[in-house]
């Protein structure tokens, strides 16, 4: 006589079946924009459109497999199960007509991921056109200079872009290696010491994208962020044209007395402010107030905020190379004025 499992109580399976419903319903695909703005599925760029069609033709082909090998192991395993006084199934042992076509027919699938593949990663490597923006990336540990040589514009954390041009990113980093991504527009490309990595793309929509690097490079990996602009047409202009015109001299008395004290301190060793100092080692402060972000997107450009930074930047940012200058009080206060008036 043989011993039989008990069959499982109806309620676990109605259970299990709810909490997979519960957790398939947290993912939502309306949305995206903005409750999941480090997502890729909705690429707002010819070379996120690329690497998503890939993405997603190899996704629907292997659900296909999955929900047919699946399928026909459920089917399998109700169709064949034991049955009381039922005789041992007939042994066989390979089948080659079987294995000859499953792994034909798998290789035939590989092409059709390979080829479209193929394709997109020689587009994407493509010399960008002579009429491309070029933008400079610089990878620090652990923030982002932006370089727009074209221009003669320096900025740090905040990239700005116009709407429908083509930009070819030159990638380059003084430290270690770290990866330029922009979710929302593409990416990752690694940002490599000694070599010039290459990253061109063209934005198709006017909007706000987070960046973040995406290679483990250090202590505040987790806090080397940059926040991307897309202009409509025109406004990229007017940015390019403020950022281009020399920082504004500060009208506040607590503003001026932060400009003479950034000018007398070991600020200027490292930080460029046009007229001012020339440091490179830091970001660069020309039109700083303009940002929204700072600290490579750690924290909202406000003057509480500043002023906690300067007076201990590694207890904001650990591992954050700018020096705690002993700045107190009133002092930390007027460097933060007159950093928020260079707009
Ligand atoms: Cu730079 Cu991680």
């Amino acid at each position: 006589m043989t011993t039989r499992l008990p069959s499982r109580p109806r309620f676990a399976t109605v259970l299990l079946l709810l909490t997979v419903l519960v957790l398939a319903s947290a993912c939502s695909w309306v949305g995206w924009d903005w409750d999941t703005p480090m997502s890729t599925v909705m690429p707002k760029s010819d070379f996120g459109k690329m690497t998503h069609e890939i993405f997603m033709l190899i996704s629907w082909w292997t659900l296909g497999i999955f929900i047919l090998v699946e399928g026909a192991l459920l089917y399998c395993c109700w169709r064949f199960r034991d049955r009381p006084g039922a005789p041992i199934p007939k042994q066989i042992h390979g089948n080659t007509p079987l294995e000859v076509s499953w792994t034909i027919a798998f290789a035939v699938i590989l092409l059709i991921f390979v080829i479209p593949t193929i394709r997109v990663i020689f587009k994407t490597q493509e010399a960008p056109a002579s009429t491309a923006l070029r933008v400079e990336v610089v990878g620090r540990q652990w923030w982002w200079e932006f370089r727009y040589p074209g221009l003669r514009i320096t900025t740090a954390n905040e990239l700005h872009l116009p709407v429908g041009q083509t930009v070819a990113f030159h990638l380059n980093a003084p430290d270690v290696i770290h990866s330029f991504w922009i979710p929302q527009l593409g990416g990752k490309r690694d940002v490599v010491p000694h070599r010039v990595n290459q990253l061109v793309m063209t934005p198709d929509t006017p909007g706000e994208y987070p960046g973040q690097c995406a290679e483990y490079c250090g202590m505040s990996h987790a806090n080397m962020r940059f926040r991307v602009v897309v202009h409509p047409k025109g406004e990229f202009e007017q940015w390019v044209k403020a950022q281009q015109a020399p920082p504004v001299e500060p009208t506040d008395a607590l503003a001026q007395q932060g400009k003479t004290l950034f000018a007398q301190s070991a600020c200027v060793g490292c930080h460029a402010i046009s007229g001012v100092s020339a440091g490179v080692l830091g970001p660069n402060l020309n039109h700083f107030g303009s940002r929204k972000m700072f600290a490579a997107g750690l924290m909202a450009t406000t003057a509480e905020n500043l002023t906690k930074w300067i007076e201990n930047p590694a207890h904001m940012k650990p591992g954050a190379l700018m020096p705690n200058l002993g700045m107190k009080g009133e002092q930390s206060k007027a460097l933060a004025a007159y950093l928020l008036s260079l707009k």
